[in-house]
C-alpha cells in the first residue's frame, strides 16, 4: 500500500515525528527490555576474534557510522576504520585475512556501497550490512544482514532512518563488548536501561518543536551556519549541518569543537550563528569554553544542552534549548533529533521543496 502524509505538511515532518516508535521497535528487536541483555542474531564473524573493523557508508548513513566507531572503540576496544564508501572503494585499503565490516544503508542500493561491499567480500571479508529494506541489493549480497526497523522512509533527507541506524549500532556496541569481555553485565544493563530511555525522551523533543521553530527562524537569516560537537557530538554536528544545506540550501559546516581553533574560528562573526551540541558530561567543560572563544569573537552560539548544562552555557550563549538529560552513550541518538527537526523549519521557513530537494535523489544508484 501506497504510504500516506496522514496530517503533517511533509513526509519529512512525518517521519520526524516517528521517531518514538522507531526508536522503540528497532530496540526491541535487539534489546530484551526485561532482562536489559542485547540479543543479536547469528553474526557473520566473531566480535570476539577479529583485530580490526571497517565500517562503510555514504552520506548520513556514514555519520551514523562514525558514531558507532566512537561507541564499539570505547566499549569493545575493537579499533575501528570508517570511511565514505566512494574514498574506500578507491583506496585500496589493507583488509587483514579474516577481518570484518559493516556497511550502513537505508535503502540497501546505493552504489558506491555495493562496491564497497563486493570489494570486501573479494578480500575475503566478512560483511554485515545495517540496511533498512530487507529485500535491498545490499542485504542479499552480505553475509547477513540486521534490519533497522524504521518503515519506508519517502522524504530525502534521511530522519528516522538515521536514528534507527544509530540504535543498531548501540546494540551491536554493547554486543561487541560483551563478546570481547569489556563489559560487564552490570555495564550492560546500565548502557541497555540508557538506551530504553531514548523513545519517551525523543517524544518529549518534538514537544520542543515550537522551541525548535523560533531558533530556526534566527537560523533561516543566516548565510552560512556552523554546528560544534565534540566525541560522538561531532558527527551529529555533520549531520546537523548535512541536513541543513540539503534541504534549506544555506551553506553550513560540521565541526570537531577543538578543531576550531585551527582554522574555522576565523569565519566567526555576528552573521554566522553557531550551533553546538553540548550535553553535560565528560566532554562539557571542553566543549563550552570551545564555544565560549566563539562568543568572545562576537559569535552568536545557539546550545543544545540538558538542564545541568543549561546555567554555564546562558553566561555567554544568545539561546540555549534545554533538552532532556539522558546517559551520555545515548547522547548522540537524541540529539540528532532536535537538528533534523532544526532543518526541516528552516527548510519550511525558505519555501523550499522539503520532501525532494533539488539535484538529489532518495537512493544514489549512480556513482
Ligand atoms: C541524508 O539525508 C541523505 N539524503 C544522504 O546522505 C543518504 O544518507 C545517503 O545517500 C545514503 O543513502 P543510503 O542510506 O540509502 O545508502
Amino acid at each position: 500500500a501506497a504510504v500516506g502524509k496522514g496530517n503533517y505538511r511533509h513526509f519529512m515532518e512525518k517521519e520526524l515525528h516517528e521517531h518514538p516508535a522507531v526508536l522503540g521497535d528497532t530496540l526491541r528487536q535487539y534489546l530484551d527490555p526485561k532482562t536489559l541483555e542485547v540479543r543479536l542474531p547469528r553474526l557473520p564473524f566473531d566480535p570476539a576474534r577479529i583485530g580490526r573493523l571497517t565500517i562503510s557508508a555514504c552520506g548520513s548513513a556514514f555519520l551514523a557510522g562514525m558514531v558507532g566507531r566512537y561507541w564499539i572503540e570505547q566499549l569493545a576496544r575493537l579499533p575501528v576504520d570508517a570511511d565514505v564508501a566512494s574514498e574506500f572503494r578507491y583506496r585500496n585499503p589493507p583488509l587483514a585475512d579474516g577481518g570484518a565490516a559493516i556497511l550502513i544503508s537505508q535503502s540497501g542500493e546505493t552504489a558506491d556501497n555495493m562496491a564497497a561491499l563486493r570489494l570486501l567480500r573479494e578480500a575475503g571479508q566478512r560483511v554485515l550490512s545495517v540496511v533498512n529494506v530487507p529485500e535491498s541489493s545490499m542485504a542479499r549480497e552480505s553475509d547477513g544482514a540486521l534490519l533497522t526497523v524504521a518503515g519506508p522512509e519517502i522524504g530525502v533527507a534521511s530522519t528516522k532512518a538515521f536514528t534507527a541506524q544509530l540504535a543498531v549500532l548501540a546494540c551491536l556496541a554493547i554486543g561487541f563488548g560483551r563478546a570481547r569481555r569489556e563489559l560487564s553485565t552490570l555495564d550492560e544493563g546500565r548502557l541497555a536501561q540508557t538506551l530504553l530511555e531514548v523513545p519517551s525522551h525523543a517524544a518529549a523533543i518534538l514537544e520542543q518543536d515550537a522551541q525548535i521553530r523560533e531558533l530556526a527562524m534566527e537560523v533561516a537569516k543566516a548565510r552560512d551556519v556552523l554546528f560544534l560537537g565534540r566525541g560522538a557530538m561531532y558527527p551529529i554536528a555533520l549531520e546537523g549541518a548535512l541536513k541543513l544545506k540539503e534541504i534549506s540550501y544555506i551553506h553550513a559546516e560540521g565541526y570537531a569543537a577543538g578543531e576550531m581553533k585551527h582554522g574555522p574560528i576565523a569565519l566567526i562573526d555576528s552573521d554566522v550563528p553557531v550551533i553546538a551540541l553540548c550535553p553535560s558530561g565528560p566532554l562539557f567543560e571542553k566543549t563550552a569554553s570551545n564555544l565560549q572563544e566563539a562568543a568572545a569573537r562576537g559569535g552568536r552560539v545557539m546550545a543544545f544542552t540538558d538542564a545541568e548544562g543549561e546555567a554555564a552555557l546562558r553566561r555567554f550563549a544568545e539561546r540555549v534549548i534545554v533538552l532532556p538529560r539522558i546517559g551520555e552513550f545515548a547522547t548522540p541518538i537524541l540529539y540528532a533529533i532536535p537538528v533534523q527537526l532544526l532543518a526541516y523549519h528552516v527548510a519550511v521557513l525558505k519555501g523550499t521543496d522539503v520532501d525532494q530537494p533539488r539535484n538529489l535523489a532518495k537512493s544514489v544508484t549512480v556513482e
